[in-house]
């Protein structure tokens, strides 16, 4: 009789911190992200606070959201801040030459952008212009934001109706500046990154954490230059200077970028290629990671993934411009296999952020532009396990037995994914059976602890294109599981085919 896979998980070793912030949300001024995802405008039919959509902000609060990073993207190193603040009707206009060659009236500026944050609970992650603006209007962005006095930038904002400062954490410097942020060489940019990151000041107490414009993919020598270009021991404080961390974006699709492939058609080899692909962010991580450890041994320097999920074909008869894709099972597992590997590579990933919140690729959240109607995809779902996770010490799962597995792009791929991680007085389990066929029977050796209860959901639907719409919003939501048994070594589970599970364990 073949012997059933076999999961260790010491309950009694916890690991590092899994910052809640992998669980980061990314929101560009991007076809309707921003306008008809977040923001409809105080004067619309659909429900809002303040003109931000009431429905969005209910239902990203169940996913304890806990940071947003804005305004872009490509889209930030177009944008300046100054147009966007003010009386609305007087902001002046722009065009956004990335999405869509749309004209952007700047009615969501950066008050809308601090309310939306309040509202959501959410801490902000302002991603600033390096690549078409300019040092001081950087730094006097920040100095508006969160100056306490009556600096002239601190006077400004009290003009435009807010007297307290706001808390600003995290602050980008620049995006993508290989590319749509500049078209910059690598040595270029570690160079601005050094200058613009000086004058990202500390006013009011408020504590920033920059994080450098990183590499794309495996551009190694990116994350190499800019680890090269500061001394991450060098500090005053114990934090690294003059930034605290490189991002990386990576994006998984199964075609080339001219034909990324469908959100919904897809055939079984297409499920697996783009199970592959997101694996490949664990290899991403080992080898950006390896970079950096030669650098900064002591791991001050974080990595940050601030853009990372599924990217297809734009659905049909809508602008090519504004990425608006269906979200299917197979988009789940590929966001569960990724919080997987932010999950083991907790001692390093200190921040994540999918793309994007509403009606942008790898959403959260679809709204419908006709009729307003709101839908949580199979994505949200994935988050709304996890959130258990989000703090929680990391724990080490030990695989034991055959893990099924299959050739993929030339490289092997496991079918199976787990994380896990302890509250201490809780754990939580991560489950993901990749087989587009075949279910998985799974034991839990559980040590170190004694289990005294277990709850468990489950996520699935009988298609792998199963996805949900306004007429069918639940058609993959999470139910109760009941596939999980006790078992002499701790519990045993039945995984259903193409399933994500979550088991949370109750420890004495
Ligand atoms: O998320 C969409 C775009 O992808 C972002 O604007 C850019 O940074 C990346 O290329």
């Amino acid at each position: 009789m073949p012997v059933p896979l076999t999961a260790v998980v010491d309950l009694d070793l916890p690991g590092p911190t899994i910052s809640r912030h992998v669980y980061g949300h990314f929101a560009e001024h991007l076809g309707r992200c921003i306008y008809g995802g977040f923001w409809v405008g105080e004067d619309a039919d659909v429900p809002n606070v303040r003109g931000i959509r009431t429905d969005v902000v209910e239902a990203l609060r169940a996913l304890h959201i806990p940071n947003l990073r804005w305004p872009g993207g490509c889209f930030a190193d177009d944008y300046h801040w100054r147009d966007g603040i003010g009386p609305r009707e007087q902001r002046p206009r722009m065009v956004n030459s990335h999405w869509g060659d749309v004209v952007e009236d700047n009615s969501f500026g950066t008050h809308e952008f601090m309310d939306l944050c309040e509202l959501l609970g959410a801490e902000p992650y302002v991603s600033g212009n390096v690549g078409s603006g300019s040092v001081r209007e950087m730094s006097e962005w920040i100095e508006y934001l969160t100056r306490a006095d009556d600096s002239p930038m601190a006077a400004l904002r009290r003009e435009n109706g807010r007297d307290e400062p706001w808390k600003v954490p995290f602050w980008g410097i620049g995006n993508e500046a290989w590319g749509c942020g500049g078209n910059l060489r690598a040595e270029q940019f570690a160079s601005l990154a050094r200058q613009y990151s000086t004058y990202v000041r500390e006013h009011a107490g408020n504590e920033v954490y920059r994080i450098a414009a990183g590499a794309s993919d495996h551009d190694l020598h990116w994350t190499e230059t800019l680890m090269r270009s500061f001394d991450p021991l060098d500090t005053s404080d114990g934090r690294a200077a003059p930034f605290q961390a490189v991002s990386l974006h990576y994006y998984t699709m199964t075609g080339p970028w001219s034909d990324k492939g469908w959100a919904t058609d897809f055939t079984t080899d297409e499920w697996y290629v783009a199970l592959a692909r997101a694996a490949y962010m664990e290899e991403l991580l080992d080898r950006h990671g390896a970079v950096m450890d030669r650098y900064d041994p002591r791991k001050r320097v974080g990595l940050v993934v601030d853009e990372w999920g599924t990217w297809w074909n734009v659905e049909k008869g809508t602008n090519p411009g504004f990425l608006y894709q269906q979200n299917t099972l197979r988009d789940a597992l590929v966001a569960s296999r990724h919080l997987d590997a932010f999950h083991r590579h907790a001692d390093r990933v200190v921040m994540a952020n999918i793309a994007q919140t509403v009606n942008v690729l790898q959403a959260m959240l679809l709204t419908d532009p006709e009729t307003g109607a709101l839908v949580r995809t199979p994505s949200y779902h994935v988050f709304e396990m996890n959130v258990g996770h989000h703090d929680a010490a990391a724990l080490d799962v030990h695989l034991k037995g055959d893990v099924p597995a299959r050739e993929v792009d030339g490289k092997r791929l496991q079918l199976f994914s787990a994380s896990a991680s302890t509250t201490g007085e809780t754990a939580l389990l991560s489950l993901s059976n990749l087989d587009a066929d075949e279910p998985l029977t799974l034991v839990l050796d559980l040590r170190g602890r004694e289990v005294t209860g277990h709850e468990a959901r489950v996520l699935t639907a009988p298609e792998l294109n199963a996805h949900n719409t306004p007429e069918s919003p639940d058609a993959v939501a999470p139910v109760a599981f009941d596939g999980v048994r006790p078992h002499a070594l701790g519990l045993e589970v039945e995984l259903p085919a193409h399933s994500y599970a979550t088991v949370r364990l109750t420890l004495a």
